[in-house]
């Protein structure tokens, strides 16, 4: 089975007094999609950017936009987060008491539903959710921070997910975020994963597009 391989650049490496222009540059570079990283100061110690990014986006690019919410009251802004409409919200699995509820809510506005799950946290743990998701985020990283070293452990469960979704015939996305660039992306993609989510990666480079490109045909 096939899954097509991406990269979703993360504007929390972009420049914030330019985020439109980042999009732009990134969805020209040939980013699949773009990753949003909402922070609320206390999932994560960091803060981000508010839901009007979401539809401000919109208007300036049209490939689909990424909402990682990394909140401890996600379920309380899932609304206002729906309304913005996103293509896809991704819940953080260990914020969330109820997430086959929450991710019915998400599916039946015709939103596409996602789950981030941190790297001491079994698979296991999210087993009965996988067939009802769209996309899986495996955090390569403690959440919090960009340009944090890729922790190398988690590849085994990025091959035990990929595995799971050909066993059972599923569809959803498998997306690594945290540390991801043109030296971990080879062994993130042998895996089976293939949406590479990068912030530093990217927009740490002044050629967005070559820096795309060479991830997703890693050379070493
Ligand atoms: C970390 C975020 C990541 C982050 C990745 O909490 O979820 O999306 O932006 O940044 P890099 O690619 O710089 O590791
Ligand atoms: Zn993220």
């Amino acid at each position: 089975m096939e899954f097509e391989r991406s990269v979703s650049p993360s504007l929390l490496a972009a420049d914030f007094a330019d985020l439109g222009n980042a999009a732009l540059r990134a969805e020209a570079g040939g980013a699949g999609s773009i990753h949003l990283d909402y922070m609320d100061g206390h999932y994560v110690p960091n803060i981000s950017f508010g839901i009007d990014l979401i539809p401000a986006l919109k208007k300036r690019v049209g490939i689909p936009l990424i909402a990682h919410l990394m909140l401890s009251n996600a379920p309380d802004r899932l609304d206002d987060f729906i309304e913005a409409k996103p293509d896809c919200i991704v819940l953080q699995e260990d914020a969330v008491h109820n997430p086959l509820q929450l991710i019915e809510r998400i599916r039946s506005a015709e939103i596409m539903a996602g789950i981030a799950i941190n790297p001491p946290r079994a698979l296991k743990k999210i087993g009965p959710l996988l067939p009802h998701i769209d996309y899986l985020l495996i955090m390569s990283v403690n959440p919090g921070f960009g340009g944090q070293e890729f922790i190398e452990d988690t590849l085994s469960k990025m091959e035990e997910a990929h595995r799971f979704r050909v066993e059972h015939g599923l569809h959803f996305d498998i997306a690594v975020d945290g540390g991801v660039n043109i030296y971990t992306a080879k062994s993130i993609l042998e895996t089976g994963a293939n949406v590479l989510i990068a912030g530093t990666a990217v927009f740490g480079k002044d050629d967005v597009g070559g820096a795309i490109r060479s991830m997703l045909t890693p050379s070493r």
